[in-house]
């Protein structure tokens, strides 16, 4: 006979753990369930009722060249860093100086995380990962460089973070945040500047889905290896596994500018 006695606690337990949940924190969410994130709390409304969502669908016929727009200058100045991962996906989070500059307002750099496969796509295309460097400027908004990642020679600064990112794969999958400390992080990596870029309005791409982000999107697609998408996956939740990359969203008339400086 089974004793309901376990399944009762389990129950109590469960319970208080959803209350305690709910008071205080935002729900958490998976990729298995993409379409269900907006009603899942009031504060993630925006993720269906928004109007500019990230990420799009570039159709790199159809931007419109931007004369006016100027480089992303760049500067970096990293004292230390941590790779650390939700189960969602992975990320660095930065302490120290990284900013981006453009239209005359300076952005922090914060952290940068991985998506794989990619969530913007060139013409319909899906690449295997994309990287999100995100930066916040003093009023809160938001600018978001993203690198695009298709299969080939390995990516240097995932080669950097393989020892951490082997750490995080121990264990993956937690019910709390996994944070591994990165003793160098070498921001020689990050200082690259771009010739040419999309940039377009649009949103955080995970709950709350906020639409106060500026999206800049690098033309050059890079490479990464096979094992590094891998390692990438190696500590998320298995629905996150499969992919952490929301689809497309409507442009809504928006339109994409193309920064060329060729
Ligand atoms: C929901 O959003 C409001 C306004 O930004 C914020 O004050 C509040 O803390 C958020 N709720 C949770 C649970 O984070
Ligand atoms: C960098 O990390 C080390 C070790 O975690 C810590 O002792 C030190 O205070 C950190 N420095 C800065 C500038 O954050
Ligand atoms: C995704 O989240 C939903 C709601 O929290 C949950 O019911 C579902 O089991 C999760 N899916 C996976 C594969 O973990």
């Amino acid at each position: 006979m089974i004793s309901s006695f376990p399944a009762l606690l389990l129950f109590c337990a469960s319970f208080v753990f959803i209350g305690a949940f709910a008071s205080e924190d935002l729900p958490l969410y998976n990729y298995s369930e993409v379409e269900k994130w907006g009603s899942k709390h009031p504060n993630y409304t925006a993720c269906s009722t928004g109007k500019r969502q990230s990420p799009i669908d570039i159709n790199t016929n159809d931007v419109v060249i931007n004369k006016n727009m100027q480089p992303l200058t760049r500067n970096y100045h990293i004292y230390n860093a941590s790779l650390s991962t939700d189960g969602i996906e992975v990320e660095v989070v930065f302490t120290g100086r990284g900013d981006l500059m453009f239209d005359g307002e300076t952005y922090k750099l914060k952290q940068m995380h991985w998506h794989t496969p990619s969530e913007h796509r060139l013409n319909g295309v899906q690449y295997a990962a994309e990287l999100h460097q995100v930066y916040v400027a003093a009023d809160g908004s938001r600018s978001v460089v993203g690198i695009l990642f298709e299969y080939g020679k390995p990516d240097p600064v995932l080669t950097m973070l393989k020892p951490q990112l082997d750490e995080l794969a121990k264990e993956p999958c937690q019910d709390h945040e996994r944070i591994v400390a990165i003793p160098r992080f070498d921001s020689r990596f990050l200082r690259r500047r771009p010739r040419k870029y999309y940039r377009y309005p649009g949103s955080l791409t995970t709950p709350p889905c906020d639409e106060n982000v500026i999206w800049n999107v690098i033309t050059k697609v890079k490479s990464i290896s096979k094992d590094q998408v891998e390692a990438l996956k190696a500590p998320l939740c298995e629905a996150n596994k499969i992919k952490n990359a929301r689809p497309a969203q409507p442009l809504n008339g928006r339109r994409v500018q193309l920064y060329d400086g060729n």
